[in-house]
Parts: C-alpha cells; structure tokens; sequence
C-alpha cells in the first residue's frame, strides 16, 4: 500500500474543532463585500492593505482589528453569510462537527439587535447540518473588558434562544479581566442549564485557571498554556482530564510562544493533559484546521499515532452525546488502522 505523507493523513482523518469565533473566521474579501453591501466605509484601501495590518504584538493589538472588522455585521443575512463561509470552507477540511463561539455585545453594543445575530448563525448552522453534514454547537461569550452587568443583560437576552445555545464562554482582554468578575453570571448560566467554558491562562496567569475551574466551573479551558508554570495545577487538569483547546497558529500570531518549535503541545500530551487543536480566529492568523495541525505537527515531528490521539480527543472533548463520540472514534481508529502504514 502506498504510504500517504502526513499532510494528507491530517486533511483526510475526521474532526472536531471546539476553539472557534465565528468573528474570527471573517475572511477580508467577504468583509469588503458586506462592508460595500451595508455602505460601511473601511479604513483599508483593499484586501491587500488590510491583511498587511494582521500583524499582532499580542491579544490587544489583535482585538482592536478583529472588533473593527466585525463592525460591518449588521444584517441577519451578514451573519448567515459570515457562517456559511466558514462551514463550507471546513467541510473541506473533513471537520464534521464545531462548537463555535459568537460575541453577541460585539453586535449589541453597535445597536444590532441579539436576534438578528442569532438567526443568522443558527439558520447557517441549520443548513450546515442539512447540506454539508456538518453537525454544531454554540457558545455565548461574554466579553470579559466589558462589566459584569453588561454580561447579565447579555444572558437574559440569550435565555429565549436556550435550544440553540449549549454553552456560555469568555473572551476579550485577558489581562486585569480575571474569571472572578464573571462568577455571578456563570452561576445564572449553570442555573440556567448551560455548559461553562472560558478563555484562561493565553496571557494571563494560572491562577486565571484555577478560577475558571473553582469559580466558573467551566468544563473546558480555552488556550491554557499558561498552566504548565504551576505543578499542581498540571497534575490536577491531567486527574480531572479538562481539556484545554489548544490554539498554535493563534499563539504564534499573538507572541504567546515564539516559535512552534517551542510550542508546549507535546509537554502537556506527556503531562497526561486532555488537549486539542483548533484555529481560534483562522481569517487573522494565517490558517484553519488542516494548517493547525500541518504546522505543529511539521514543528514538533508529531506522528500519525499522535495525530489520531489528538482528533480522538476533539471528540472526547465535545459535547456530543457519548454515543456520537464513540462512533467518531471508531471511525477515526478504523482512519488509523488503514493508513499508519
Ligand atoms: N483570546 C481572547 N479573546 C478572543 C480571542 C482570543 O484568542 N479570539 C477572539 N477573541
Ligand atoms: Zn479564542
């Protein structure tokens, strides 16, 4: 049998991908498209001249552009459109199921109502079931440089919209924004009956994760890489087996690891830690899934067998019902068994 390279062994095993902002996959060419649509002036003279701007010395520089980009959403269909593009781009990438995160007082705050951001991601979400096979999740993100009130009204608005929501997450400035502030509205959430996940531990320190497990009681740590500067706290994810969702091309662009060689995946894979690999914001960081896996895998020499456990893992780590997880899995083995040759 022909042995297949390990490109083409990632681009065609199956996966989850659990770390994604739907405002982050804003590719520029749509961005001008709906900018033009919506007769929204941008500050960039073409595609060209903007993406020269993606050039980030960390999360706040990035945050800046990517707020002022999600700026020409505005109608349902700008939502739909932004999805669709996204789904049909990693339909390609042999992703069959995502759990993505949108920003709804991104669109709030510039007086888009939370029903038309909703509607348009979940009608797209629909068809991408539908068309595409491409099963999907949502998480609500507060943002975390904004107040915690801003964050309650945020979840009042979302409660009519509970069906199409299976989790509440944190985003935005890290640093001076710890988990804490936002203990009041996580605890309504989980009352409320959504699964918690949060941002800890990119930039800001690990006692950041420890108050997203503690307070936030969050099933997932989003980034995380911070934790490899506390022991217990190494020893205590790899107990529990929360998972982190490792983001690489994401840490290079924002300067949280300076060189993919030097990237922590293979030390927290060794620690026991449940981890996963993701885009984060794929439009801003130079490439979705296939070149998340491609670029860490060429970095660290990860082989077929790692790559496999990692996908395993984005499934483990879903939130998809178990049945669903064990026949991914399943499939992924049967993926391994044909081609580790
Ligand atoms: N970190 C924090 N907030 C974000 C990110 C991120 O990587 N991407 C979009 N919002
Ligand atoms: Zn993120």
């Amino acid at each position: 049998m022909n042995q297949i390279s390990i490109n083409e062994f990632i681009a065609g095993i199956p996966k989850a991908e659990l770390h994604l902002h739907i405002e982050g996959t804003f590719e520029p060419e749509l961005m001008f498209k709906i900018a033009h649509r919506n007769n929204i002036p941008i500050n960039y003279s073409s595609v060209d001249d903007l993406k020269k701007a993606y050039n980030f010395n960390n999360l706040q520089e990035f945050l800046d552009i990517y707020y002022a980009g999600a700026s020409v959403l505005i109608k349902e269909q700008d939502f739909y459109d932004l999805t669709w593009a996204y789904l049909t781009k990693v339909h390609k990438h042999n992703i069959v199921h995502t759990e993505i995160f949108f920003d709804p007082q991104t669109h709030t705050d510039r007086g888009v109502s939370f029903e038309t951001v909703i509607h348009g991601i979940h009608n797209a979400l629909e068809d991408g079931k539908e068309k595409l096979g491409i099963s999907s999740q949502l998480i609500m993100c507060f943002l975390r440089h904004l107040d915690k009130e801003s964050a309650v009204k945020t979840l009042t608005q979302a409660l009519p919209y509970k069906k199409w929501i299976t989790a509440v997450g944190l985003d935005s400035s890290e640093l001076g924004n710890p988990p804490s502030k936002f203990e009041r509205v996580f605890s309504k959430a989980i009352d409320e009956g959504f699964i918690t996940v949060a941002h800890a531990g990119e930039e800001g320190p690990a006692d950041y994760i420890w108050e997203a497990v503690n307070l936030l009681k969050v099933s997932r740590i989003d980034h995380g890489n911070r934790s490899l500067d506390d022991d217990q706290l190494i020893k205590f994810l790899a107990e529990k087996q929360i998972p982190l969702t490792i983001c690489p091309l994401s840490n290079i662009k924002l300067k949280v690891v300076d060189d993919l060689k030097n990237h922590p995946l293979l030390e927290l894979m060794d620690a026991g830690l449940m981890v996963t690999i993701n885009s984060d914001d794929p439009a801003y960081f130079g490439g979705y899934m296939n070149e998340n896996y491609s670029r860490i895998a060429s970095a660290l020499k990860l082989s077929k067998k790692q790559i496999t456990e990692l996908t395993i893992n984005s499934f483990k780590s879903s939130f998809l019902p178990n049945s669903d997880k064990e026949k991914m899995i399943r499939k992924i083995e049967e993926y391994y068994q044909k081609n580790n040759n």
